[in-house]
C-alpha cells in the first residue's frame, strides 16, 4: 500500500541528483534534498510507487522519455516575471531595437531559457512597441516542456499583469472572461510573432539561429564552472557576428573573456576570433 509521505536518503537523494544533473547539466547542492523529496512526492504517487529508489528505476528504464521530461519539468526552478531587470528592457527600447531596424533587415532575438513565457513576451512588446507586427521574430526555449507549453498559451494570471506598463498592458493584453477569469492573455497577434520549443542548452543549437540578441538571465547560477562555459560557448554559436548576448544581473561572464567582450555590465558581444574560439 502506498504511503503518504516518502522518506528520502542519501544514497536515493544522489541518484536523483546525478540523473538531474545527466538530463540539464544543473548539479542540486545537499541543501535542495528535502524540496526534491517534496516535488516529486506527488508523482510517486501518481505512479503508485512506494520509494524514490523504486522511482529513480522507473525513470531511468522507461523509454518514451516522458518520465524524465517530467522530472526536469518538476525540479527545475523557473521563477519569471515580466519585465524583469527592467534596465535590459530600456536598453532594447533605447539602443538595440533602433540600432537594428536601421540595418533593415527582420530582428531575430533569442528568449534562451524562457520558462513561462513572461520574458520572450516583455521583449516582444518592445519589439511591437516600435516596429508592429512585422519585420521581428521571438524564439522562446526552455528545458522544461511544460512551461514552454504554459508560455505558447500566453495565459496568466491577473497578478501577472502588474508588473507590464500600463500603455504595454492596453495595447498587448486581453482580459480573460467565461473559463478565463482572473486571467490575462496575451494579444493573438504578439503571440504569432512568438515561436517557441524545448532545448536543452547544454545542446549546441542546430536548425535555428542565428540571432541578433540572445537573452540568457537568472539561469547560468544553477551551473557550475564548466556547464557555464559549455552553455555559453553553445549560446555564442547561435549569435550573429555584432550581435548581443543579455544575461542576469548577478552573472558574470568573465571565464568567456577570450571569445566576449563586456561592453557593459551583464551585456556582451561575440569578438572577431570567434568561429575559432568556440
Ligand atoms: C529562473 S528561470 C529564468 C527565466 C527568465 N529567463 C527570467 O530571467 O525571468 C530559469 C530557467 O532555466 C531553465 N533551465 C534550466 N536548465 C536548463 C537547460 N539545461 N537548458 C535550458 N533551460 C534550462 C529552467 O527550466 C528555468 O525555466
Amino acid at each position: 500500500m502506498n504511503r503518504h509521505a516518502f522518506d528520502l536518503s542519501d544514497r536515493e537523494f544522489r541518484q536523483i541528483r546525478d540523473l538531474f544533473f545527466s538530463l540539464s547539466g544543473v548539479l542540486l547542492a545537499d541543501s535542495k534534498k528535502s524540496l526534491v523529496a517534496g516535488r516529486l512526492a506527488k508523482i510517486l504517487r501518481e505512479l503508485n510507487l512506494d520509494t524514490y529508489q523504486e522511482y529513480v528505476d522507473y525513470v531511468r528504464l522507461e523509454e518514451s522519455g516522458r518520465e524524465k521530461q517530467r522530472l526536469v519539468d518538476a525540479l527545475t526552478t523557473n521563477e519569471t516575471y515580466f519585465f524583469r531587470e527592467e534596465a535590459h528592457f530600456e536598453l532594447l527600447r533605447k539602443e538595440l531595437i533602433p540600432e537594428l531596424k536601421s540595418r533593415n533587415s527582420p530582428i531575430n532575438v533569442w528568449s534562451a531559457a524562457c520558462s513561462t513565457g513572461a520574458e520572450p513576451y516583455s521583449i516582444a512588446m518592445e519589439l511591437a512597441a516600435q516596429l508592429g507586427y512585422s519585420g521581428w521574430q521571438v524564439t522562446g526555449s526552455d528545458i522544461s516542456e511544460k512551461t514552454v507549453n504554459q508560455a505558447a498559451a500566453g495565459i496568466y494570471p491577473l497578478e501577472m499583469v502588474e508588473r507590464i506598463p500600463e500603455n504595454y498592458r492596453k495595447k498587448f493584453c486581453l482580459k480573460g472572461v467565461r473559463s478565463q477569469e482572473g486571467k490575462f492573455i496575451v494579444k493573438p497577434e504578439l503571440r504569432s510573432r512568438c515561436r517557441f520549443f524545448t532545448w536543452n542548452l547544454m545542446v549546441r543549437p542546430k536548425g535555428f539561429g542565428s540571432f541578433d540578441i540572445i537573452f540568457l538571465r537568472n539561469m547560468l547560477i544553477y551551473f557550475n564552472a564548466s556547464e557555464k562555459d559549455i552553455i555559453i560557448r553553445n549560446i555564442v554559436s547561435a549569435l550573429r557576428p555584432g550581435g548581443y548576448l543579455i544575461v542576469g544581473h548577478s552573472e558574470a561572464l568573465s571565464f568567456a573573456q577570450s571569445y566576449l567582450n563586456k561592453i557593459r555590465p551583464t551585456v556582451y558581444q561575440p569578438q572577431e576570433n570567434l568561429s575559432r574560439a568556440v
